[in-house]
């Protein structure tokens, strides 16, 4: 069925649309209907099925007779190992992991923290919470020990499992001793830690907490798969805000299977069987679709690389990637495509590999500039695609559906809405606005299957952060604007969400940890153009009155404090002191007019600003950090 055909099913009968994909599930119980919206705003699907997602992902292909085929391949470059594990063997692997959990108590709805690298083990700890019920919440390797504790505060898990170390090129992540910090820092105690030792560092266990990932396995009865309410919280992921306090986005289980299982055919095209790679990492959104679920749901031998782009070894890694495993259809963030091409220009490094079984790139996380696609469609051969999601909704909002026969491609644009997705662009107060012109985008309720339908103990928060401006519809965050044709056109953000290397980042979260210097008075962050990871974060500090030390030395403590506070995928590493912060009369300071002087692009006089100078000082500022070049108009 064409993409129109398929979108106007959806739009004539969601119910029968639903219920039908729901098909290609294995149910302990089939649910009765797809939507339940006796609560709406708050929508629950497929609430009175009972499914398991390890099953789904699992269990069903090895009982279909597809135990042989590799689940998993663990490509790492920067350890020098390539591991395959069968659907039988990941199986047994996950049950006895289960099993063990179960013997020291989690059960059904307790939640669990996965803090690990790009290792198999990271997907089987998941797949294990999932087998039993329990909640798991993933966090990213990249932030600081504190990132941890807030979230372990906030998930309060009853236990932990993480890896001994990562490995970033060139250093050594220490992941244990940053659990440890973490610990010491959280209120939230779990009952117990269990710790998968590399041999690249082996960590120091605490005595009657820590339990090692095999030893804990001894002798255990493995779980079986345990059928639980379709609307039962697979998992919480928790993503940046406008604030410090991270939102735990909250995942149902049933509408996630449903979801991912429909989007890895009709969207990215694959049939089960054939090798999908996403190149992202467990602690993001992608990861969790489409390195662990998504394909193993479909029954795709998924990759899990411990590498990047460039660095490990050259710029030809992914071909080396693609060719070694057979990859149909590759999935990465436009920024690992920058950092190849700006290492190999004319791309001379994919004519030494044989890159046939690619039919695909999907691009994702962040804006895909036209360059980029343009430089990747002529090198690779294959439909570049762009898609627009998040982390809230878990799958595609817009994309050209591969699966479904690829549309007209527009290059700038991430394509036309998803089945399930009644996508708007709203004014201020709320009117539909015309073809062309730039809103705020809005997804009329309900969102459809796998998207989140609350934030994890912050029912008020999630109604205040994304229903509230916009009565009946879900505030996506971004801005953009549709044109004649129905495509969507991804601008910015409406909010403090910057978005560095693909990676979302809020610079309410940066200053509210610049704020606590001792020496800064009041502080602005704003996210900067930058060729390779798109935005960088820039930080604005005032100082108090009286501070006599030297600047750079501030500036040093406060580049080192975000590091410390938030971690190292923040990339907070510019910021300046300046005299005064610009502000509209009411006391708004204008980081949007501060980012467009500092990318040289066009910026007019806000009409509400409280002394225009200020504007002078920070376009001086900027240009000492060889920003604000371009002479722009106001
Ligand atoms: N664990 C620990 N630290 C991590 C990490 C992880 N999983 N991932 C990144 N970091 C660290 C990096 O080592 C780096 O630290 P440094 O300041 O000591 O060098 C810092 O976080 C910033 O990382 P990143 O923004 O990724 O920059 P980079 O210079 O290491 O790599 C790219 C740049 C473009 C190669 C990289 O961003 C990339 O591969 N992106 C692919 C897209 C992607 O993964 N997107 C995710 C969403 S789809
Ligand atoms: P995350 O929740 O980390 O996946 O980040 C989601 C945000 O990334 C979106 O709200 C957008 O701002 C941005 N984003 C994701 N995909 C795209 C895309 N294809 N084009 C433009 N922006 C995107």
């Amino acid at each position: 069925m064409s993409y129109a055909a398929t979108y106007a099913a959806w739009q004539a009968d969601p119910e029968a649309f639903w219920m039908q994909a729901a098909q290609g599930l294995d149910w302990a119980q089939l649910p009765s209907k797809a939507l339940f919206d006796d609560a709406a705003p708050f929508c629950r699907w497929f609430a009175d099925g009972r499914i398991n997602a390890c099953w789904n992902a699992v269990d069903r292909h090895v009982a279909a007779g597809r135990g042989a085929q590799f689940a998993i391949i663990h490509d790492s470059p920067v350890t020098g190992v390539t591991h395959k594990i069968t659907f039988a063997e990941l199986k047994n692997r996950v049950a006895s992991l289960a099993g063990a959990l179960r013997a020291k108590g989690v059960e059904k709805g307790d939640r669990v923290i996965i803090y690990m690298p790009m290792v198999p083990e990271a997907l089987e700890a998941m797949l294990a919470c999932a087998r039993i019920g329990a909640v798991h919440s993933v966090v990213f390797g990249g932030f600081a020990a504190h990132e941890l504790a807030v979230r372990i505060d906030d998930a309060k898990p009853k236990c932990i499992l993480a890896a001994s170390c990562g490995i970033e090129p060139g250093r050594i992540v220490h992941y244990k001793p940053l659990l440890d910090d973490a610990l010491a820092q959280a209120t939230h105690r779990p009952d117990f830690c269990v710790v998968f030792q590399r041999e690249q560092e082996v960590a120091h266990m605490e005595e009657g907490r820590d339990d090692d990932w095999h030893a804990f396995q001894y002798g255990v009865e493995p779980a079986e798969c345990l059928p639980v309410e379709g609307d039962h919280p697979a998992y919480i992921l928790y993503t940046s805000g406008t604030t410090g306090q991270p939102k735990g986005v909250v995942r149902p289980t049933a509408g996630h299977l449903v979801a991912l299982n429909w989007t890895m055919k009709n969207v990215y095209g694959v049939d089960p069987g054939e090798v999908f790679w996403a190149a992202s990492d467990v602690g993001w959104v992608v990861g969790h679709s489409y390195i662990a679920y998504g394909p193993l749901i479909h029954g795709n031998t998924t990759i899990v690389y411990e590498g990047k782009p460039v660095g490990t070894p050259d710029a030809g890694a992914f071909w080396r990637v693609i060719q070694d495993h057979k990859v149909a259809c590759l999935f990465t963030a436009p920024t690992a495509f920058r950092a190849i091409k700006r290492q190999d220009p004319q791309g001379a490094l994919i004519g030494d590999y044989n890159l046939k079984s690619l039919r695909a790139l999907f691009l994702a996380g962040e804006r895909a500039d036209p360059d980029t696609v343009n430089w990747a469609a002529r090198h690779l051969g294959v439909p570049v695609i762009d898609h627009w999601w998040q982390t809230e909704t878990g799958w595609a909002i817009c994309a050209n559906p591969l699966g479904l026969g690829l549309l007209p491609q527009k290059t700038g644009s991430p394509g036309v809405p998803m089945p399930g997705f009644d996508v708007h662009v709203l004014g201020d107060d709320g009117h539909e606005l015309a073809p062309g012109e730039l809103g705020a985008i809005a997804v009329k309720l309900p969102l459809p299957p796998g998207c989140l339908p609350t934030l994890w103990n912050a029912d008020d928060r999630f109604e205040k952060a994304y229903l509230h401006h916009f009565p009946g519809y879900y505030e996506t965050g971004d801005a953009g604007y549709r044109d004649e044709d129905g495509y969507l056109y991804i601008m910015a953000r409406t909010d403090d969400v910057i978005n560095v290397a693909g990676h979302r980042l809020s610079t309410g979260a940066m200053e509210e940890v610049l704020a606590a210097h001792p020496d800064v008075a009041e502080c602005a962050v704003i996210g900067v153009a930058d060729d390779l990871k798109g935005q960088l974060p820039m930080g604005f500090l005032c100082l108090n009155a009286g501070v006599d030390r030297a600047e750079p030395e501030i500036v040093a403590e406060c580049v080192k404090l975000v590091r410390d506070q938030i971690g190292p995928v923040a990339a907070f590493r510019l910021a300046c002191v300046v005299p005064r912060l610009p502000k509209t009369r009411s006391g708004k300071v204008l980081r949007g007019t501060m980012a467009k002087i500092a990318d040289g692009a066009e910026w007019k006089m806000p009409a509400t600003i409280d002394d225009p100078e200020i504007l002078d000082e920070i376009a001086q500022a900027l240009r000492g950090m060889g920003y604000a070049q371009a002479d722009a108009a106001r």
